[in-house]
């Protein structure tokens, strides 16, 4: 057993998705209100102000008001060391967004009870139902009017293909909004109004209780009963090993604004999901137990403090302790290194550290040697972590230096930036005149692109938009290299190389993937580049 077994176990470390203003970021809040990482609401919200204010982001950041970056924060809470991994929200979605999610053991997902699963929702569970990690669902704005909660359970397990159990039901919504039903206490936990900061006001009532005709009012009383008895009959038994499989969604309902339902959520939550999780590197099973510090990194973020143009790269510990004082072992760089400047994240704050645990996220000054992927571990047990996935862009762009001259310029800072992870190149190696097509996950890394390679490599870039949407990277059955004249290709449909040599096919829309896998049957297409060295 480990040494390390009492800070590990209580660890609980997971990424928080959703669509754009479901309510994340108030959720989130409230969260670290409770942990007491933060002393008042708004501290995370004001997302504008308080960011600009407490860290020098990159100077597109400031302009545009926005986090280009995810972050990670962590705090107490009744003996549990959280670690939330925060998802960009708009604009800034990115491929970091589904990274993100390589880093977390579990997913919080938060739906607009009014819209139910939206787009955003759906890439990104997509991403956690890969791992199978387990996902727990918040269904937030109770206080507003809502969609039907049985409809809403259903759309989740029809849209997202998980099975789903309601924790608690709610009572109402919108202005008649009175609370929920526990259903494990048989209790009804009654809203009575905004409790400020941190608890909403709330009484307990048995479901028996002669006096909840009065307090819910006999309409709702009966609806209540109604909707109990049929999800006693009717929905699936709750079962941990499915819910920790990712196969089973707890669901619980509430409102993050008003700050009703969101402890008896992360009360539930830490305790149903799992301590710090192992992870595969080849034959390997690196258990989170290990003494032996490993980690990897899944995310590298430059230019964080514009002053010192420096790197970070944010790691992942896997296994045992990480101690500041000694050297570990860059795999991928083949050599023993010192990790400098360790920080990591309380709320807007950043501070140095000395230790980390399984489970914690730590982020290190990174002078250019590390790349997404790469495995840090101790010299005397040497493995290497299976690779992160590449995700398929969804916007593509012609890009060539404005200045013929800059090319060599432009080819380095763009491949710097790749490297980085925050843009995928392909080149056309099967048309005459080489190109250089630029892919992302969400627009705003074009803009990162333009703006780096200017400021940092002095390139001017003109980029043209390609009308790609889907990409599928391609291996034929004889696992030779395909030629473009034994394919059959529409006119929206294009093959391309990636920087590694793998092959690719760029589509203009979902229908021509379906039509060129019919007629290439050779061909094996997959969404994920499955990652590499
Ligand atoms: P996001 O991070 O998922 O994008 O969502 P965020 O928390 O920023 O919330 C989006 C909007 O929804 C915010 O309002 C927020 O106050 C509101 N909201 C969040 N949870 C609840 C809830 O439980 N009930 C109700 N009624 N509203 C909720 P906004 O007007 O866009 O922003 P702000 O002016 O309040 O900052």
């Amino acid at each position: 057993m480990s040494k390390y077994q009492s800070e590990i176990t209580r660890r609980r470390t997971f990424a928080i998705i959703s669509h754009p203003d479901a309510g994340k970021t108030t959720l989130t809040e409230k969260f670290l209100l409770y942990g007491g990482a933060i002393a008042q609401a708004g501290q995370v919200k004001g997302k504008k102000n308080t960011r600009a204010a407490t860290s020098d982001w990159m100077e597109i950041e400031k302009q545009r008001g926005i986090s280009v970056t995810s972050s990670v924060m962590q705090f107490q809470y009744e003996g549990y060391c959280v670690n939330i991994l925060d998802t960009p929200g708009h604009q800034d979605f990115s491929e970091d967004t589904y990274r993100t999610l390589m880093a977390a053991d579990s997913a919080v997902m938060v739906i607009d009870a009014a819209k139910g699963v939206e787009a955003q929702t759906r890439k990104l569970f997509k991403v956690c139902a890969m791992r199978d990690i387990p996902i727990f669902t918040f269904v937030n704005k109770m206080d507003r009017q809502a969609r039907d909660p049985f409809e809403l359970c259903e759309e989740l397990e029809k849209e997202l293909g998980i099975e789903t159990y309601p924790m608690n039901w709610p009572i109402g919504d919108g202005k008649d909004f009175q609370g929920v039903y526990d259903r494990e206490n048989r209790q009804i936990i009654h809203f009575t109004g905004h409790g400020g900061a941190k608890a909403a006001t709330a009484t307990q009532v048995s479901l028996g209780d002669p006096g909840l005709d009065e307090l819910l009012g006999p309409a709702l009383h009966t609806k209540l009963s109604e909707d109990v008895e049929l999800l006693d009959g009717a929905s699936a038994e709750f079962d941990l090993g499915k819910v920790r499989h990712g196969k089973l969604s707890p669901v619980f309902f509430g409102s993050a604004l008003t700050n009703f339902g969101v402890e008896p959520f992360l009360e539930g939550f830490l305790k149903m999901t799992t301590p710090p999780l192992a992870r595969m590197a080849g034959e390997i099973l690196v258990d989170s137990m290990e003494d032996d510090f490993s980690a990897f990194v899944f995310k590298i973020q430059a230019n964080m403090n514009k002053a010192h143009r420096d790197r970070i790269a944010f790691m992942r510990v896997v296994s045992g302790r990480f101690d500041a004082e000694k050297e570990v072992y860059h795999v991928q760089g083949g050599r023993k290194i010192r990790l400098s400047r360790p920080q990591q994240l309380m709320a807007a704050e950043r501070e140095i550290i000395e230790e980390a645990y399984a489970g914690d996220i730590i982020g290190v000054f990174d002078p250019g040697i590390f790349s997404i992927g790469d495995t840090l571990c101790t010299p005397s047990r040497k493995f290497r972590f299976d690779p992160i996935p590449t995700f398929a862009p969804e916007h593509f762009r012609r890009v060539r230096p404005l200045d013929t001259m800059k090319r060599k310029q432009f080819l380095k800072g763009a491949e710097q930036i790749a490297q980085e992870g925050a843009i995928q190149m392909f080149k056309t190696p099967y048309t005459g005149m080489e190109e250089i097509i630029v892919g992302v996950v969400g627009t705003l890394q074009f803009d990162v692109l333009e703006y780096r390679l200017k400021s940092e490599y002095g390139v001017d870039i003109f980029m043209e938009g390609l009308p790609y949407e889907y990409l599928r990277w391609i291996t034929a059955d004889d696992g030779e290299p395909v030629k473009e004249e034994n394919l059959t290709l529409g006119t929206d449909t294009k093959l391309v190389e990636d920087f590694k040599g793998r092959q690719l096919l760029l589509f203009g829309s979902r229908w021509a993937v379906n039509w060129t896998q019919e007629r290439n049957p050779q061909l094996t297409f997959s969404e994920f580049g499955g990652g590499g060295d």
